[in-house]
């Protein structure tokens, strides 16, 4: 771990004596450790501990000039390569699933881009009230990781899951991150993703749409940044803007043609989940179209398939693309990744509960060149997104 910049949150539990063995293996590993203690925890524990182990100064207090310290949350923040919660009480992890920032670990988690790790130690009834468990949920589906707690002789005396792991798990833990972390990390690489279904219109007020969210897009985006990529995210849907990721909105297919086609060069690969419109209105009215008329015909013309363009125009970049299907699921699916030329495919029956368009789950299968196909459960549009992002990072590390 020669060179990780770890910063070491550490919160009031009788646990935190573990957390010295902790701060001493991971900077015996090369890592340069930061500590950020919580005010309880400097109860069960001196600063000056981990400040001797680390050979840095420890943080505890955001205004107040207790101990040492010399970086603001957000310097702490930004330098960190992971922030590591061990171990993490009941209450600090009510605190991270409501985003509270009121001391200068809640603040800085609430600050980093950097993956944050909770390693919860608490006594078993704490841990199984259904408070800490949804809290638990809801910071797991945010990508918190959480190591679980162990089980064996609490500190009040009795036997059940709550102990925090041996310091050598935990450490074996952040390590095998890393590692993770090298082989899946996009570092470097540019990636387009497309989302959301376009816009086409038929008069100034009037457009044709479909039922598409861009929620897939957004997730995909955001995975591919979480792994380091470069992303431009290309949306005929405004959803909530991704820190770090360069959003462009367009409307049509054609808007989204030009705008991908513009970037196309110099991408590493693209994720075409936009659903795209197979047509346009072939004569936009400039005016607002009246509704004397019982009836209104309005000619429709092919829009062009972005994904089979850019997979005509292909070098290297790697191309992903969607197939929404209501039957026959597998084999259109393959069908297009041919005419597409495509790396992979993403395949989804629609009409499977739990999938498709508004929801927040997806059921999808990927299926890969060559033939292999892979089937998910059902899961989160952002469980899903990290796996097609993960097998992304394989295509790319196979064609190295
Ligand atoms: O052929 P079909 O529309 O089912 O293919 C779906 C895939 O092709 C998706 O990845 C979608 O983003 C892309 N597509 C496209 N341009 C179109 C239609 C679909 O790029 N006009």
């Amino acid at each position: 771990m020669k060179g990780k910049k770890i910063v070491l949150g550490i919160t009031g539990g009788i646990a935190a004596y573990k957390s010295a063995e902790i701060a001493s293996r991971l900077k015996k590993s090369g890592a340069d450790v930061r500590v950020v203690m919580t005010r309880h925890a400097t109860e069960f524990i001196s600063p000056r501990t981990f400040q001797e182990i680390t050979k840095n100064p420890v943080a505890v207090e955001m205004f107040a000039d207790v101990v040492n310290f010399d970086e603001s949350h957000i310097s702490l923040a930004n330098f960190a390569d992971v922030i590591l919660i061990a171990p993490a009480t009941a209450n600090f992890l009510a605190k991270m699933a409501h985003g509270i920032a009121d001391d200068l670990l809640t603040t800085t988690i609430l600050a980093t881009p950097a993956q944050v790790i909770v390693s919860p130690a608490m006594n078993t009834v704490m841990l199984e009230n259904p408070a800490t468990q949804d809290n638990l949920k809801i910071l797991k589906s945010r990508g918190i990781k959480i190591i679980e707690p162990a089980t064996g002789k609490l500190a009040c005396g009795t036997v059940g899951k709550g102990r925090l792991p041996e310091p050598a798990e935990i450490c074996a833990y952040i390590e095998k991150f890393f590692d993770d972390d090298k082989n899946l990390n996009l570092r470097g690489k540019k990636i387009l993703v497309t989302a959301g279904g376009t816009v086409e219109p038929i008069d100034p007020v009037r457009y044709i749409g479909n039922r598409s969210s861009g929620k897939m897009g957004f997730e995909l985006a955001a995975a591919s940044r979480r792994h380091g990529a470069d992303v431009i995210l290309i949306s005929a849907k405004d959803l909530p803007v991704i820190d770090g990721v360069q959003f462009v909105k367009v409307e049509s297919a054609e808007e989204m043609r030009v705008a991908v086609l513009s970037e196309y060069d110099t991408a590493d690969a693209v994720i075409m989940s936009a659903a795209v419109s197979d047509y346009r209105v072939k004569n936009f009215s400039a005016q607002k179209i009246k509704k004397d008329a019982d009836t209104l015909t309005l000619e429709l013309v092919k829009n062009p398939d972005i994904l089979k363009e850019l997979g005509r125009l292909k070098k290297s970049q790697v191309l992903i693309g969607f197939a929404a299907e209501t039957e026959n699921l597998l084999e259109y699916a393959r069908k297009k990744l041919d005419e597409k030329n495509l790396d992979m495919i993403v395949a989804n029956d629609v009409t499977a509960e739990g999938a498709g368009f508004s929801v927040d789950t997806n059921i999808a299968s990927l299926i890969y060149r060559g033939g292999t196909v892979e089937n998910f459960p059902k899961m989160s549009k952002r469980d899903l997104a990290e796996k097609i992002v993960e097998r992304l990072a394989k295509i790319f590390q196979s064609g190295e």
